[in-house]
């Protein structure tokens, strides 16, 4: 037997006992005739102790060879330790060594295996299997688990069923790159990795499973974020005979339940809900942070007319308020100017105002609005003495983008997004389709499959970038944590919705013509929603960045460093699969 208790279970009512533990050494200290080990497994940290003057000699060399991460099997007494550490659950005892056996040796480790480790994120990943034995990783595989539990119990109390789809398929249009997979069998042709389960599920549905759900991966070749990974999990999830509400109303539940069940909050309060265009005017994008205002007001009609070229020449201009912000200095402004220039922003300039606290504006427009004009544009804004106004000007999506960038950054620079606090929403009325000017072409908002409002479809004819779409995404504090719709279940709507996007009869026949005949053989009215798993499970442990909430990740190249993928395969594999490489183009 290898071990009576792991290194996270005893107390002080073991006190007596004789037990075997397994572990990895985290640490020796060797003080005054006594050594002490740390010992760690998964569960927690277990100190030994042996004195020098009453140790078997043979005991003691062992321990002298024994170095950090050497895994050992130790028996002994559990005994009351004299100092006692609290910060442990195992800290009132410890163990007199009375037999050690070396499992397995370890070479330094190439950091320190500790919370604060003095690894750089490279080195860690590359070492990802002992980067996982640090507690802050390790807590966040063991948070995503419990967090995949109570989604399945969840769903199955829901009657939602468990159901695998292929990862080999064809094309699923998602919005991102394909990865894809030549096939030996079929020569010259590939198979490409799911985006997402999409059409299989709506399958399912004419299949009559009526909900479905997966805890599925998805593969899609984009550019990589914090939020973002080429391979990623989503809660993946549909149902038959429902409406918008149905689905909200289920995954709304689901939400609060692994917020109550996860994490001990209660949300007692339905989701808001706001439309696409109110997101876009008062927030600047479509995943609004609501856990403070500071909301976008367009003034635009305020503004011009002043002989202010800047303004006079902008399709937009908006602007937020920040409360008791006209203390701020001048350098604290340029900052803010330099912010909204960076390319990602590419603002040319913003203007400000300070609505000083004797009620007297001071603006870096002042040669063309009078206190009189600032009055009005402040009372539109809400603005009141003591706030800083900061407008910016120009093509309207691009400046609401910026506003939105600069309110977020602000929030985060005062302390209006604090990690503890959640304001989950829905985002709903989304536009079905999305003008891309490069290809000239509409596309699908959400993707193809999303059913129109019954009464936007006659805009199909008329002015298709009216149209919206029965989608929604569900929002938690400025992070997009779901997105979903109805789908179109007849035929003819699906064919127009392809017209719309561009393909033509034979293209769309040959890309979805199994979905379209399936339609021929009674599809129920039925929607879903996919959750993001990796970022759920981030929110809830309080990270940015989804690579922590997964065991194995890829960087920001979409590199796996530590098994050096992908990599280039033998000729003779080519050869197999018949491919010849080329120059990429
Ligand atoms: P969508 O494309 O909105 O919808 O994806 C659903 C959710 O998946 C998460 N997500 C990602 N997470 C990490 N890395 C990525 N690269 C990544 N891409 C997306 C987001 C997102 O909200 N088939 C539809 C769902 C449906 O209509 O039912 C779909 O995949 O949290």
């Amino acid at each position: 037997m290898y071990r009576t208790h792991n290194c996270g279970e005893l107390r002080k009512e073991h006190i007596g006992e004789k037990v075997t533990l397994c572990g990895w050494v985290q640490l020796k200290r060797d003080k005054g005739g006594m050594i002490w080990l740390d010992l760690r497994d998964r569960y927690g940290i277990t100190q030994l102790a042996a004195e020098e003057t009453n140790t078997d000699r043979g005991i003691i060399s062992k321990i002298d060879k024994t170095g950090r991460e050497f895994v050992i099997k130790v028996s002994g007494e559990v005994i009351e330790r004299f100092s006692k550490n609290d910060k442990i659950p195992t800290g009132d005892i410890e163990i007199k060594i009375e037999s050690l056996e070396i499992l397995s040796e370890s070479e330094i480790p190439p950091f320190t295996i500790i919370d604060n480790t003095d690894g750089g994120d490279e080195l860690r990943m590359k070492y990802r299997y002992l980067d996982i034995r640090r507690t802050p990783v390790k807590n966040a595989l063991l948070l995503r688990h419990r967090m995949a539990q109570e989604v399945r119990k969840y769903l199955d109390s829901q009657s939602f069923i468990e159901i695998e789809t292929p990862y080999l398929i064809k094309s699923t249009p998602e919005g991102a790159r394909d990865f894809v997979v030549p096939s030996r069998m079929n020569p010259g042709e590939f198979y490409a990795l799911p985006q997402s389960p999409q059409t299989f599920k709506q399958l399912l549905m004419i299949a009559g499973m009526d909900r479905y759900f997966q805890i599925v991966k998805c593969f899609r070749d984009e550019d990589l974020r914090a939020d973002r990974q080429p391979e990623f999990t989503q809660i993946d999830c549909e149902m038959s005979f429902v409406e918008q509400n149905d689905i909200l109303k289920i995954f709304e539940g689901l939400t609060k339940y692994l917020f109550k069940s996860v994490k001990d909050i209660d949300i007692n309060y339905y989701f808001p809900r706001m439309t696409y265009s109110e997101a876009m005017e008062k927030y600047g994008n479509d995943k609004p942070d609501i856990r403070f205002g500071m909301t976008i007001t367009n003034i635009t009609e305020n503004v011009q007319g002043k002989e202010f070229v800047v303004f006079d020449s902008a399709e937009y201009i908006g602007g937020i308020c920040l409360g008791n912000g006209s203390e701020y200095t001048r350098k604290q402004i340029d900052d803010l100017t330099e912010f909204v220039k960076i390319p990602q922003i590419g603002a040319k300039g913003l203007v400000y105002c300070k609505y000083n606290t004797d009620g007297s504006f001071k603006s870096s427009v002042d040669k063309f609005y009078t206190a009189d004009d600032w009055k009005t544009i402040a009372a539109k804004m809400g603005a009141t003495q003591g706030d800083l106004i900061l407008i910016l000007a120009g093509e309207k999506e691009r400046t609401l983008h910026g506003l939105s960038e600069l309110r977020l950054k602000l929030g985060n620079e005062l302390g209006l997004r604090p990690r503890d606090t959640y304001a989950p929403l829905w985002v709903i009325e989304f536009p079905l389709l999305e003008w891309d000017k490069e290809s000239s072409r509409y596309h699908a908002k959400h993707h193809p499959f999303t059913s129109p409002f019954d009464e936007d479809i006659p805009l199909f004819d008329s002015d298709p970038a009216k149209i919206r779409a029965k989608a929604y995404d569900l929002v938690i504090n400025g992070i997009e944590i779901g997105g979903g719709s109805i789908r179109i279940f007849n035929r003819s709507l699906q064919e127009k919705m392809f017209k719309n996007l561009g393909f033509s009869k034979e293209d769309a026949e040959a890309q979805f013509g199994f979905l379209m005949n399936a339609f021929k053989f009674g599809a129920p009215p039925h929607g879903g929603i996919a959750l993001g798993f990796d970022r759920l499970c981030a929110l809830f442990g309080g990270s940015d960045s989804i690579r922590d909430y997964i065991a194995f990740p890829k960087n920001n190249s979409g590199r796996d460093v530590m098994i050096d993928s992908p990599s280039t395969i033998s000729q003779a594999q080519l050869n197999e699969l018949g491919i010849i490489l080329g120059e990429v183009k």
